[in-house]
C-alpha cells in the first residue's frame, strides 16, 4: 500500500499495518536513556580556545551539541514555528497540491522518508525547500500560509549566517584555517526539511525517522520547544536529546567527518513519536556544492606517523548524494561506499 499524508488531524487508535516494524527493529523506548553530559555551547563567548576546544570534544564524541545565543533571533524562529504549524494545520486538498514521492523534486510535501524505496513507512510528514540561493527558489515556495515566503526567507538568512559561523569553528577546531571548510565546500546549498510528526497510535512499533545519518555538511536543528523525540546513538545505546527552547541542535554530516578523516563524527540519530502530541521540527541542512569534490583535509593525515592515510576516497558531493537516496535509511553508513581500499 503507498503511504499517504498522515498529517490529517485525525487520531487512529490502532497503527495501520505499513508502518509496524518487524520485532528486531522496535524503539524499546523504556530503554532509552537521558543524555547528562550533552554538550551546550554558548557560541558567543569570547575566549576563542576555549570555544574551539569545546566544539572540538563536542564534534569528536559525539557529532552533535547544542548551541545558545546563537544570534538567530526570537522573533525569527517564533514566526518560523507558527508558520510551519499553520502549513500543516492546512486542508487536505490544499497540502496535496505540493505532494510528491519522488525525492529529485523540490519544493516537495512528502510522508516517511523515501516511499518508493523502502518497505515499512515512517510516521513523518515532512515539507522540503531548496532555500539558497533564495531568489533562485523562493518563487516556487508554498504560497500559503500568505506568510510563509517572507518568514522562511529571513529564517534561511539568519539560519545560513550561523551556520557558517560554526563551520570556521569546526575549521579552526581541526586545526585547520578559518575558512578551510568555506572553500573546500564551494557555493553551499541550502536545504530545509520541516518535520511534522502527528500523535501517533502506537509509538513503540514504529519510528518518526529511523535511525540514520545526515548526507549533508552541517544540520542546524530546531526542535519542537515541548516535545521530545529526538535521539541518538553514542557506543551502541540511544540516549534522548530533549528540547531546549533557547536552542539549535547542531551535527556534523557525512562530509564533515569525510573531511575530517573520520576524527569527527556523523552519528546515527531518529526520531520516535508519543501519543498525546504533534511534534514539528524544522532541520536546515548546508549542502556543499554539487560539483565540490570531498577529500578527508591533507593536514589531517599527511604530516601523521606512516601509515596514516585518507580514510575516504575522493568524491564530488553529486556522486554522494545520489547514492544516498537510492538507499534505504536504515542501512550500513553511507559512507562506507567510499572507504579508501
Ligand atoms: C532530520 C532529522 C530529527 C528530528 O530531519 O534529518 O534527523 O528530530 N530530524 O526531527
Ligand atoms: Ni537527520
Amino acid at each position: 500500500m503507498a503511504a499517504k499524508l498522515i498529517s490529517t488531524g485525525f487520531r487512529l487508535t490502532t497503527l495501520p499495518e505499513n508502518y509496524v516494524r518487524p520485532l528486531s527493529d522496535r524503539p524499546r523506548l523504556s530503554e532509552v536513556s537521558q543524555l547528562e553530559d550533552f554538550p551546550l555551547i554558548d557560541i558567543s563567548a569570547t575566549d576563542r580556545p576555549r570555544l574551539v576546544q569545546q566544539i572540538h570534544q563536542a564534534c569528536a564524541r559525539f557529532g552533535f551539541f547544542q548551541v545558545i545565543n546563537h544570534g538567530v533571533s526570537k522573533a525569527t524562529i517564533d514566526e518560523m514555528v507558527t508558520v510551519a504549524h499553520e502549513f500543516f494545520g492546512m486542508p487536505m486538498d490544499e497540502k496535496m497540491k505540493l505532494y510528491s514521492d519522488d525525492p529529485t523534486k523540490t519544493p516537495r510535501l512528502s510522508t516517511s522518508f523515501n516511499v518508493k524505496e523502502e518497505e515499512v513507512n515512517n510516521w513523518r510528514d515532512y515539507l522540503r525547500l531548496h532555500c539558497y540561493p533564495i531568489d533562485k527558489y523562493v518563487h516556487e515556495w508554498p504560497s500559503n500560509p500568505s506568510s510563509f515566503k517572507e518568514v522562511v526567507s529571513k529564517y534561511s538568512r539568519e539560519i545560513r549566517e550561523l551556520g557558517f559561523k560554526i563551520e570556521e569553528l569546526i575549521s579552526e577546531s581541526l586545526g585547520l584555517e578559518k575558512d578551510y571548510m568555506k572553500k573546500v565546500l564551494g557555493e553551499q546549498g541550502q536545504h530545509m526539511a520541516v518535520n511534522y510528526y502527528p500523535p501517533c497510535p502506537e509509538p513503540e512499533l514504529t519510528y518518526g525517522l529511523p535511525a540514520h545519518t545526515d548526507p549533508n555538511a552541517l544540520t542546524i536543528l530546531l526542535q519542537d520547544a515541548t516535545v521530545c523525540g529526538l535521539q541518538i546513538l553514542i557506543d551502541g545505546h540511544w540516549f534522548a536529546v530533549n528540547p531546549r527552547p533557547d536552542a539549535f541542535v547542531i551535527n556534523i554530516g557525512d562530509q564533515l567527518q569525510a573531511l575530517s578523516n573520520g576524527v569527527y563524527k556523523s552519528v546515527w540519530h531518529r526520531a520516535v513519536t508519543n501519543t498525546e502530541n504533534p511534534r514539528l521540527s524544522i532541520a536546515s541542512f548546508m549542502c556543499p556544492d554539487n560539483g565540490a569534490v570531498i577529500s578527508p583535509a591533507k593536514p589531517l593525515w599527511e604530516a601523521k606517523e606512516e601509515e596514516a592515510k585518507p580514510v575516504y576516497r575522493d568524491y564530488t558531493y553529486a556522486e554522494y548524494y545520489k547514492k544516498f537516496w537510492s538507499r534505504n535509511l536504515d542501512q550500513e553508513h553511507c559512507l562506507e561506499n567510499f572507504l579508501n581500499d
